[in-house]
């Protein structure tokens, strides 16, 4: 694997669309938790594996604005996993010199998970290694909107006009602003669909998904990956 490893360019941002937990644990008979707590330990190890690959940014999709509508018992389930875990990735954060940020509209969250993230970000802003970006009550519209909103309020306060408003300029009111915009994305379980991810960011990015289960992800299956995106041609609408 290592001199497979080599060989390759390493993209610079890998965003994931993580997948299949409920499907994992399915079929060993279990209740969907337990696949969602699995699939956090595949979290952690792959913010190892992408710090250790020399992935400068992992972008991973933890919970959408559209997850609300499950059970009161699943989300109930994910938010005392998400507290757990956000103590967690403090730790492995600081180990790895792994910088963590959090994009999506935390506002809906309870204080003391809003608390954690801050308490997150504040802790490893200085950290130099992996940017590591959970999405979490994330929604490619609703970030959308939120921009739109900020934007009409920095215009009727005099801080933007219709002129100085491009591209770049727009996607500096997004969650992702000072974050370069996604090279691979990785959905597992087999969706061939975004479900609200990223809508903006991923305009060019290269696709990759597999039927691996989220809980089943792994180094191997990461490394896969980045072989099949070794292999596209990129060209962002140009020719070769
Ligand atoms: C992804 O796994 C995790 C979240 C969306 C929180 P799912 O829970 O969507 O698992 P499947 O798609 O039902 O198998
Ligand atoms: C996408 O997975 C959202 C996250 C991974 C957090 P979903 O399982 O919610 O997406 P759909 O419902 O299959 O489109
Ligand atoms: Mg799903």
């Amino acid at each position: 694997m290592e001199n497979q490893i080599e060989n390759l360019v390493i993209p610079q941002h890998v965003a994931i669309i993580l997948d299949g937990n409920g499907r994992w644990a399915k079929k060993r008979g279990l209740p969907r938790s337990f696949g969602h707590k699995e699939g956090c330990v595949t979290v952690e190890k792959t913010v190892e594996d992408a710090a250790r690959l020399g992935i400068k940014y992992l972008t991973v999709y933890g919970f959408s604005t559209e997850n609300w509508k499950r059970s009161s018992d699943e989300v109930g389930a994910l938010m005392q996993l998400f507290r757990y875990y956000m103590v967690r990735l403090l730790k492995i954060a600081k180990a790895n010199n792994v910088r963590v940020k959090m994009i999506g509209e935390r506002a809906r969250f309870d204080q003391d998970i809003i608390d954690g993230i801050n308490r997150l970000e504040e802790e490893t802003r200085n950290n130099t290694g992996l940017t590591f970006v959970i999405a979490v009550n994330y929604g490619g519209r609703d970030e959308i909107v939120r921009a739109a909103r900020k934007m009409i309020t920095d215009g009727i306060e005099g801080r933007l006009t219709a002129e100085e408003l491009d591209e770049k300029k727009f996607a500096s009111y997004l969650d992702t602003a000072q974050i370069p915009d996604p090279d691979l994305l990785i959905r597992t379980s087999g969706e061939l669909r975004l479900s609200n991810y990223l809508l903006w960011q991923l305009a060019y990015t290269e696709l990759y998904v597999t039927d691996c289960l989220w809980p089943d992800f792994n180094k191997e299956e990461l490394i896969k990956a980045i072989t099949a995106y070794n292999g596209r041609e990129r060209r962002f609408g140009g020719v070769k």
